[in-house]
């Protein structure tokens, strides 16, 4: 089995995401200890802006349809994504690829894999909060990968903007059901 290991935070060390997503690919390994790990970091390696040119290179997307499991380290900026994720995003959503139209209406083609997201954001976006309306992360992210025929699973860590107090809660919460979600 592969697994592959997305980040995309530009906070280094000081990741929630990457935090979360590591925890979540070490219980993956717990529980399968023989499974291969590929790792891109899109913050250390970033793929530049699509062009209609970088169709011709499908690595990114061959090493997406090869994983069996993909872990997502997703950081809220500016209410979505970050413009890295987009990036990789740009390459893994092709039509005839991951997806296709028929005459019954889109049709995803890369289902049977699991894809697992670390979300971190610095604000709460539940139904009915004030900046719910802003929410363009998680939605984005089920959205996509619904549409290609995944239905993501999704560890988020809330309110890291808050105070230290609501960050470690958040993220201390968040580690413990990535325990959960291996097992
Ligand atoms: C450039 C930037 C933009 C951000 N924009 C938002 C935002 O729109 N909404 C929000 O809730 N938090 C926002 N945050 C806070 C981050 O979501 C929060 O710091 C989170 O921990 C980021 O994930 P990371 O720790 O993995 O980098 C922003 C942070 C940065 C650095």
């Amino acid at each position: 089995m592969t697994t592959l290991h997305i980040d995309s935070s530009i906070s280094g060390e000081n990741s929630a995401s990457r935090a979360i997503s590591r925890s979540i690919v070490d219980q993956l390994l717990v529980a399968d200890p023989a499974a291969k790990i590929v790792a891109r970091d899109l913050v250390s390696e970033p793929l530049p802006h699509l062009t209609f040119d970088a169709f011709a290179d499908s690595s990114v997307l061959d090493e997406f349809l090869a994983a069996d499991t993909v872990v997502i380290g997703a950081p809220m900026y500016n209410f979505t994504l970050s413009s890295q994720l987009k990036a990789w995003l740009d390459r893994i959503l092709i039509a005839g690829k991951t997806f296709r139209y028929t005459e019954a209406g889109p049709e995803g083609l890369a289902g049977g894999k699991r894809v697992i997201v670390a979300l971190a954001r610095g604000g709460f976006y539940d139904a009915g909060s004030p900046a719910a309306a802003l929410e363009h992360l998680e939605s984005y992210l089920r959205g996509v990968f619904n549409f290609i025929g995944i239905e993501p699973e999704f560890v988020a860590a809330d309110g890291l903007a808050v105070s230290p107090e609501q960050r470690e809660n958040s993220l201390k919460q968040a580690l413990g059901e990535t325990v959960r979600l291996a097992a």
